[in-house]
């Protein structure tokens, strides 16, 4: 049975998130939320992501990606495929995510995250924090990432070689009601990309 810390008490910054703005980036002003990519493997999350980040880094605005492919590499490395890891693999990050973005970070975040309980507690894990949470489906059809099999994941998945590959011997649960649906399909990185901006302007994160 796990030990879970008792006698802990949540400490209060002396910083507010207005006070915070005030330092950030070119265009000042507190625009901290999580942008949360979900989608199949090879789906385009992680280009669209890092085309995201790059184009408001490059407009004075912070914004920080995280990944699945990376982070799994890091504070995640011990965690397999399985459902119950992929659960513990969100709410790690989904909490590292309320971090940047506590911190005054546009944070996107690019991970498979299949289940949709799991993506739900994302979302509770910020609103609980007051911050902005977009979920955006990268909406590129199973065929078409097989198509792409950018990793050759898809081609060892269906030789058995990996097992519990999302999509094709575990489930993919789709949004139901996310913030902005992206397809790929005749639409370069780009074109995507702009979307996801168009949206962050009509909820105000960014001018
Ligand atoms: S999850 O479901 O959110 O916990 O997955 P995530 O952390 O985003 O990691 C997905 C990347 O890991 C590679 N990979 C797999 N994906 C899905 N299922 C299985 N079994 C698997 N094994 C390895 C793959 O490169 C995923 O990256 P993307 O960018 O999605 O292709
Ligand atoms: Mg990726």
């Amino acid at each position: 049975c796990m030990q879970v810390a008792t006698n802990v008490v949540e400490q209060k910054h002396h910083v507010s998130r207005a006070k915070r703005g005030q330092i950030l980036g070119h265009l000042r002003g507190f625009r901290g939320c999580t942008v949360w990519f979900t989608g199949l493997s090879g789906a385009g999350k992680t280009s669209i992501a890092f085309e995201l980040e790059a184009h408001l880094v490059s407009r004075g605005i912070p914004s920080y990606g995280l990944d699945g492919d990376n982070m799994r590499h890091g504070l995640n490395k011990d965690l397999s495929f399985s459902k119950k890891d992929r659960e513990e693999n969100i709410r790690r990050v989904a909490e590292v995510a309320k971090l940047f973005a506590d911190a005054g970070q546009v944070c996107l975040c690019s991970f498979v995250s299949p289940f949709a309980e799991d993506r739900d507690l994302a979302r509770r894990i910020h609103r609980d924090s007051d911050l902005p949470f977009f979920e955006v489906f990268v909406d590129t059809p199973l065929s078409v990432c097989e198509q792409r099999d950018t990793k050759g994941l898809y081609q060892k998945a269906r030789k058995g070689d990996i097992k519990g590959f999302t999509g094709i011997d575990q489930p993919y649960e789709k949004p139901e009601h996310p913030e902005l649906v992206v397809k790929t399909v005749d639409c370069s990185v780009q074109e995507s990309t702009m979307q996801v901006v168009e949206m962050l302007q009509e909820n105000g994160v960014l001018p």
